[in-house]
């Protein structure tokens, strides 16, 4: 069986300058895989290569197999793949069940159960339902920021620093949703937070100007001295 999601050279340019330098990894069906790496390493711009928000310059990216590198970014969605980007970008002038809303239509989904589900996983969404997002907390909106990206039933799941200035209490109920959800769908998790990483990685990447400067199993994180590779 093909890996759920194969990178292999991705290559990217900021004009002149080169900001991925021949990445190659793989993420299995229903694993959680920890990109890490300092600021300015290249993770975003990974990530956004990979859900079509920028064109990589050279390499593949194969979903189950399939070659994915030139397709729209509304196309990868639909095939599966959920995208939460850094800084959030929920809508701040729509209400909580708005931003879910659009999202799901986003989608196509007319299904009522997936709020439904998505309220079960956040609890807030539901009892915040009525709010504006820009009105809540930087951890209640990442909550709904995930929330938006599951409500598209994705099988692969890219977050991009989701504990970033969120408060401790809130980083414990994203790392205990990320690891129900991990298994039933794979996870591509890029994070700062070492212990947050360290918990729910089966496998790591760290990036360093742009290129995979290590990686391995999630459990010998700490033998391999990854937290080294991080700003904290
Ligand atoms: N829009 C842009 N234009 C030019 N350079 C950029 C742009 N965005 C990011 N970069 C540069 O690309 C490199 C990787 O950035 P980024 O992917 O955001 O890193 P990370 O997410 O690991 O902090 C950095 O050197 C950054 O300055
Ligand atoms: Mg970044």
């Amino acid at each position: 069986m093909s890996p759920h999601l194969e990178v292999v050279g991705l290559v990217h340019h900021y004009a002149s300058a080169q900001s991925l330098r021949g990445v190659s990894f793989s993420l299995g069906q229903g694993e959680c895989l920890a990109l890490l790496g300092r600021n300015g390493a290249g993770k975003t711009t990974l990530l956004r290569c990979l859900t079509g928000v920028y064109d990589a310059t050279g390499g593949e990216i194969k979903l189950n197999g399939e070659e994915i590198g030139a397709w729209p970014s509304h196309a990868r969605s639909r095939a599966g793949i959920g995208y939460v980007p850094q800084g959030r970008e929920i809508f701040p002038d729509l209400t909580v069940g708005e931003n879910l809303q659009v999202a799901a239509k986003a989608h196509g989904l007319k299904d009522p159960g997936v709020e439904r589900e998505v309220a079960q996983l956040f609890p807030v969404l539901a009892e915040m339902r009525g709010r504006r997002g820009g009105d809540l907390s930087g951890g209640q909106q990442q909550q709904l920021a995930i929330g938006r990206a599951l409500m598209g039933r994705p099988k692969l799941l890219i977050l991009d620093e989701p504990t970033e200035g969120v408060q401790p209490n809130i980083v414990k109920q994203i790392e205990s949703v990320i690891a129900l959800l991990k298994g039933r769908i794979s996870i591509l998790l890029v994070e700062q937070y070492y212990d947050f990483a360290r918990t729910l990685a089966d496998k790591y990447v760290v990036l360093e100007r742009g290129a995979v400067a290590a990686s391995g199993l999630g459990a010998d994180m700490d033998r391999d001295r990854v937290s080294q590779f991080l700003s904290i």
